[in-house]
């Protein structure tokens, strides 16, 4: 071979060896990132999965606690029932004997027993609101919608806001449990509206869709903002939310400036009703 062969010979295989370092340097680089990469994913993967798994336990837990206090308020209206209701009513009857046995010219004892009993029956009454309140009784006598319906009556009462009840649930028999959360819900929700919706007009309605129970509270109050729904100081909402996911329902709250709110709460059929379970 000529010089000027030899040459240019050296010259392509130092140019072949030159790109093939690049070339392996290249794909070295490429396998690094993209091991990297699939570390990454994986690790990823953990940590969703680790989320995943602390929500799910975080919701069972919180499912837990609401029964938890369900229970708790159970066991309190009985002892404040049986314990204080009992032992003010045996209260009254001693002074109503009292006021029997005194003699007219004791005015200001007479006086002074007269108010001690008026006292005593506005403590029974408040024994009796506060029990009621603690364990929804009326759920037994009544049923759902019936229960749902008085407390309609009742807001409208104690809110001033007018407050409209519907149901297609005639003849169904809820689930105990089941029904005791949504009693909690459509509470805590007109809690809710008297306190910071400004509204001045409530619907509250308990309807069976072919496969869901569909629980919802309107008000054309003030709206709340997304900030607020989705807060994790929001305890009330946190709270309405947990118990419907536990029933393996999904809870939804839609808000505007215009249209106030609108809470849904849509449980499964299977879930809540007993019988019949068909859609009204
Ligand atoms: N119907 C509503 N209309 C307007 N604002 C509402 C309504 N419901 C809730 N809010 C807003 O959302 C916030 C969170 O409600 P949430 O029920 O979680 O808490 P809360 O009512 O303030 O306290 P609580 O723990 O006693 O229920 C309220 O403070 C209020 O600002
Ligand atoms: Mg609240």
């Amino acid at each position: 071979m000529s010089p000027q062969g030899t040459a240019h010979r050296e010259g392509i295989d130092s140019l072949t060896g030159a790109a093939g370092l690049a070339r392996a340097l290249r794909t070295h680089e490429v396998d690094a990132i993209v091991g990297v990469r699939d570390i990454m994913f994986v690790r990823l993967k953990q940590a969703e999965d680790e989320l995943e798994s602390s929500r799910n336990q975080l919701r069972a837990l919180t499912a837990h606690l609401l029964s938890v206090r369900d229970s708790e308020r159970v066991a309190i209206a009985r002892e404040l029932h049986d314990e204080f209701g009992q032992a003010l009513t045996s209260l009254q009857l001693g002074l109503a004997w009292l006021a029997r046995n005194v003699k007219p010219a004791q005015k200001p004892l007479l006086t002074k027993i007269g108010a001690l009993s008026d006292a005593t029956t506005s403590l029974i009454r408040s024994v009796k609101n506060i029990t009621v309140e603690l364990r929804p009784g009326a759920l037994d006598e009544l049923g759902l919608a019936k229960t749902l319906k008085s407390s309609a009556r009742e807001f409208e009462g104690s809110a001033g806001i007018p407050c409209g009840f519907r149901t297609n649930t005639a003849g169904a028999t809820f689930d105990r449990p089941a029904a005791v959360a949504v009693y909690r819900i459509v509470q805590a929700a007109l809690t809710n509206v008297a306190r910071h919706a400004r509204a001045s007009n409530v619907t509250v309605a308990l309807m069976k869709r072919t496969y869901d129970l569909v629980v919802t509270v309107r008000d054309d109050g003030k709206g709340i903002s997304r900030k607020l729904i989705d807060s994790q100081n929001s305890l009330g909402i946190i709270g309405m939310r947990e118990r419907t996911v536990a029933l393996g329902g999904t809870f939804t709250l839609a808000s505007s400036r215009s249209n106030g709110t609108l809470l849904t709460a849509r449980i499964p059929l299977s879930r809540v009703v007993i019988g019949p379970a068909t859609a009204a």
